[in-house]
């Protein structure tokens, strides 16, 4: 069917889900001005999520962000109900933010389709399913789209927009310029690939460091003393995933690896999960977190840094992200856009590889590749380009041009 809906059209938003992404879709765009009704399945999980938003817009007013007549207007703006039948029947957009199970999801697009005008576009916050698969459940799949948040939401600005296999342009077009008038940050990835662009990329060197610790080469301390001490992560490698949990990223790399062909899960993940040692939540991951709070370890040090070279780690990341634009998923400037937003990195991933050198970054693949995993041989674009003199800043040209 034609999408002959524009962002200017929406005036009503529907949010499935009042959890920790629910609520904060909610207030994102209650605060730019648009009606909403979030829903969940029981009363407690709607009253508990609008708590929260309550919350939030009162930390918003104290600290002088938005005025009173802004936090009474928004909170107006917002309406709950576990009436589900209801709360789609005049939506423009409905946002689904429920737990990430594709059968559930699957069942609840079916039922809204059903339900919703039908000119109203479907979104996803999934933060790993395809939404190709989410889409198959509905007639009209090319409405379907994906609408990736990151939490917090109301201070994570950037938001990528994904198209399934079906996804019209027109749908996506006007989730993307919906986000923008949202006040955030839109990028889109045009295909479905799995971590979409931002765990895409990321997830890649979180599995290798994982796979250097199997190797029996380098420990977790000496990795992440270079991580931190000469890269500047603030903390480190394995002192992130402690800090995310490792079982958040082990779920993606679980899907990643089933659908990325010689994408092989690190064993040391796999051994924490099975030990239920999933970081500072559990007092314990790679590190000991008494109390269950996020310590920096005491033991990263020059001394172990020096043992590891951290650039290893970086070209990993290059590499995925080039695969990513040579296959036509997002461009350069959206990879670091995604980069820079999501994960507050300084620097984009690819303007980082200009920097390098591209040139030096195939050499150091080459050596990953060959002393590590094969699976990390540099991507055929990077070797055009090293081919073509595109070598980066150096030559006034690589992903972009200086
Ligand atoms: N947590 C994150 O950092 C994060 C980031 C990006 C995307 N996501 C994705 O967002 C989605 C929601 O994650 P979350 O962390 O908010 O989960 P959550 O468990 O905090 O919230 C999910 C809510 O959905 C409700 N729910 C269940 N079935 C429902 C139904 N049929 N209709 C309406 N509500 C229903 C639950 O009662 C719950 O309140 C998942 O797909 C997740 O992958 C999560």
């Amino acid at each position: 069917m034609v999408i002959d809906m524009k962002a200017e059209d929406v005036k009503n938003v529907t949010v499935l889900g009042a959890g920790l992404m629910g609520h904060g879709i909610t207030q994102s765009f209650a605060q730019a001005g648009y009606n909403v009704v979030m829903v969940d399945i029981k009363d407690k999980f709607v009253q508990k999520g609008l708590g929260d938003i309550k919350w939030s817009l009162g930390k918003f007013l104290e600290k002088g962000r938005i005025s009173q007549e802004d936090h009474d207007a928004t909170l107006k703006r917002i309406s709950t109900t576990t009436d589900r039948d209801a709360a789609v029947k005049n939506a423009d957009i409905i946002v689904e933010a429920i737990p990430e199970i594709l059968s559930l999801k699957q069942e609840v697009f079916a039922d809204i389709e059903a339900k919703a005008p039908k000119n109203a576009i479907l979104a996803t916050n999934t933060s790993s399913l395809p939404i190709t698969d989410i889409a198959t459940a509905t007639k009209h799949p090319e409405k379907v789209v994906g609408m990736h948040f990151f939490s917090p939401v109301v201070r994570m600005n950037i938001v990528e927009i994904i198209k399934g296999e079906k996804t019209s342009d027109a749908a996506a077009k006007v989730i993307y310029a919906l986000t923008e008038k949202m006040g955030k940050e839109p990028v889109m990835c045009n295909k479905d690939v799995p971590g979409f662009i931002a765990n895409g990329i990321q997830m890649f060197p979180l599995n290798f460091v994982g796979q250097l610790v199997d190797s029996g080469e380098f420990t977790p301390e000496e990795i992440d003393s270079a991580t931190t001490m000469k890269l500047g992560l603030p903390m480190g490698t394995f002192g992130l995933l402690d800090f995310v949990g490792i079982d958040v990223v082990y779920n993606v790399l679980k899907f990643m690896t089933t659908r990325i062909p010689g994408m092989k899960m690190a064993k040391c993940l796999e051994e924490k999960m099975e030990k239920g040692e999933l970081g500072a939540k559990t007092g314990k991951g790679f590190y000991e977190h008494p109390g269950n709070r996020w310590q920096r370890p005491t033991v990263w040090s020059q001394e172990l840094a020096d043992k590891f070279d951290p650039q290893m780690v970086v070209v990993v990341g290059i590499n995925r992200a080039a695969e990513l634009v040579a296959d036509g998923v997002a461009s350069p400037a959206d990879i670091d856009k995604t980069m820079k937003l999501g994960f507050n990195q300084p620097v984009g991933t690819l303007e980082l590889a200009d920097s390098l050198g591209i040139d030096a970054v195939v050499k150091k693949l080459e050596f990953v590749a060959k002393e590590y995993n094969d699976f990390y041989v540099p991507h055929p674009l990077l070797k055009k380009m090293v081919k073509e003199g595109k070598l980066g800043m150096k030559a006034k040209e690589g992903f972009f041009t200086y």
